[in-house]
């Protein structure tokens, strides 16, 4: 136990939610943590950060867990299995995951960089790792197309969890799968449920800048999101409740700041936008400066925590995106974005499942590919 990461990571949390300390004069718990919450914080947004340490604790004792075994059939010539590696390299899954909390816990935002880095790989070419590859004086690679370079981040993470993986078992762990354990980790890291991955990806030999054009643009509409998603085989409910990942991190302001100076022939701002919240991005966001490396949290209310304020947020008009925005445009969509702002544990329940879903999107394996030794290269 004494080495489990996580307790590290309880650690930030408790820092996240400590206040200036007050006598504990009630037995009312509701008054105890009123009275050790930072000021900013109401008692919802309070309440959303307690559910987050116990699920935290709860992480802990899957540190102590033994996993499952059970096999999941995938389209290409074999199938992803959980614990896969529990003979091959048994320490797998608690490396990553050590890596992941090292890194979490120096800098938060690792964690949405991992998540993204994730989705990312599966988008194009598959979930094969090809997002990691480094360009070369003959090929620009994915990772240096526009929506990758330069908002991507958390490279070092994977590399760090490679690195001690070969010297342990080399020519074992797949770059792909070490991608899917950390966004797990740090999904689970941020408060969101823990889930068992299913492995045995091979890392793909391409990865082409062009490629990049099945990711969706921040200004796409819903009709071009729900396209986009389904093309990989994700259906409009699942894209929903993946969009829920904008609950932690951060985007550059040019990601929206046509919304906010820029939007139509007619109109500056976008009508769709609130406008007190377009006031406080634009103040983060100056015009002048436009080009910079200036970025703001998505969930400005809880940016490091997996929660469902990023729903609410959308129902009251803050949507970074305007592919974030566009979720409310129909009313099917509309509702399901009212039921994932209200129902954490389904919300929460429905993510676990999607994005190990989107964790099989045309995966290599068995004799498909290869096991990079270096994530950054092909062998
Ligand atoms: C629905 C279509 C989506 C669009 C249009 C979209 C677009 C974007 C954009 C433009 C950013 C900001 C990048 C920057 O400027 O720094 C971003 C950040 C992010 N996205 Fe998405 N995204 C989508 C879906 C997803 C999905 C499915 C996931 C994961 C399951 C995801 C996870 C994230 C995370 C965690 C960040 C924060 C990254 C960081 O802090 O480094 N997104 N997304
Ligand atoms: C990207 O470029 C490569 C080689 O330059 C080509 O083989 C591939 O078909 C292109 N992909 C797309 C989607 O344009
Ligand atoms: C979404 O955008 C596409 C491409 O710009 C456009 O053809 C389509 O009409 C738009 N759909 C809606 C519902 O606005
Ligand atoms: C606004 O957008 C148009 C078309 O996208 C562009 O030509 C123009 O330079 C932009 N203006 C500003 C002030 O950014
Ligand atoms: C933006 O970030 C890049 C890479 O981190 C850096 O090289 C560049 O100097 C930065 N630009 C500004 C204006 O800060
Ligand atoms: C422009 O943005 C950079 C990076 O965020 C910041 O350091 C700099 O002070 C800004 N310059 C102005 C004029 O606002
Ligand atoms: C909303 O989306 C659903 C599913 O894509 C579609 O069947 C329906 O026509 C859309 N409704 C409106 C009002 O656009």
């Amino acid at each position: 136990m004494k080495s489990c990461p996580i307790l590290n990571i309880i650690n930030v949390k408790a820092i996240y939610i400590r206040g200036h300390k007050g006598s504990l004069s009630s037995t009312n718990l509701k008054d105890i943590a009123l009275q050790f919450r930072p000021s900013s914080l109401n008692w919802e947004e309070l309440k959303m950060a307690l559910r987050g340490v116990l699920l935290l604790l709860f992480g802990v004792l899957l540190c102590v867990n033994v996993h499952g075994f059970q096999a999941v059939p995938v389209g290409g010539n074999g199938t992803l299995q959980v614990g896969y590696y529990w003979r091959t390299c048994p320490q797998a899954e608690r490396i990553v995951k050590e890596e992941v909390a090292k890194a979490v816990f120096s800098n938060y935002g690792l964690a949405a960089g991992l998540v993204r880095l994730h989705f990312h790989d599966c988008f194009v070419k598959g979930c094969d790792g090809s997002v990691l590859i480094d360009s070369t004086s003959n090929n620009v690679a994915e990772k240096d197309a526009p929506p990758n370079n330069p908002s991507l981040r958390g490279f070092e993470v994977i590399d760090n969890a490679k690195a001690r993986l070969e010297s342990l078992c080399s020519g074992v762990v797949s770059c792909a799968d070490i991608l899917a354990f950390a966004a797990r980790d740090s999904v689970q890291f941020s408060g969101g449920f823990p889930y068992k991955v299913p492995a045995g990806r091979k890392d793909g030999l391409i990865s082409h800048a062009n490629e990049t054009i099945s990711l969706p643009p921040p200004t796409s509409n819903l009709s071009q999101l729900t396209q986009m998603f389904a093309n990989k085989g994700l259906s409009q409910g699942e894209m929903i409740t993946l969009s829920g990942a904008h609950t932690i991190g951060r985007s550059h302001c040019s990601s929206f700041s046509k919304r906010l100076y820029n939007f139509s022939s007619t109109v500056s701002q976008d009508p769709s936008l609130d406008p007190i919240y377009a006031s406080q991005l634009k103040l983060q966001c100056p015009n002048s400066n436009i080009s910079a490396n200036s970025t703001v949290s998505m969930d400005p209310r809880t940016p490091i925590l997996m929660d469902t304020s990023y729903y609410s947020g959308i129902l009251a008009h803050r949507g970074l995106f305007t592919s974030d925005q566009t979720l409310l445009s129909n009313s099917s969509t509309a509702a399901l974005v009212q039921q994932n702002a209200r129902n954490w544990w389904l919300f929460q329940r429905k993510f676990v499942a999607a994005i190990i879903k989107m964790g099989q999107i045309d995966v290599l394996t068995g004799s498909q590919g290869e096991i990079r030794a270096n994530c950054r290269r092909i062998n």
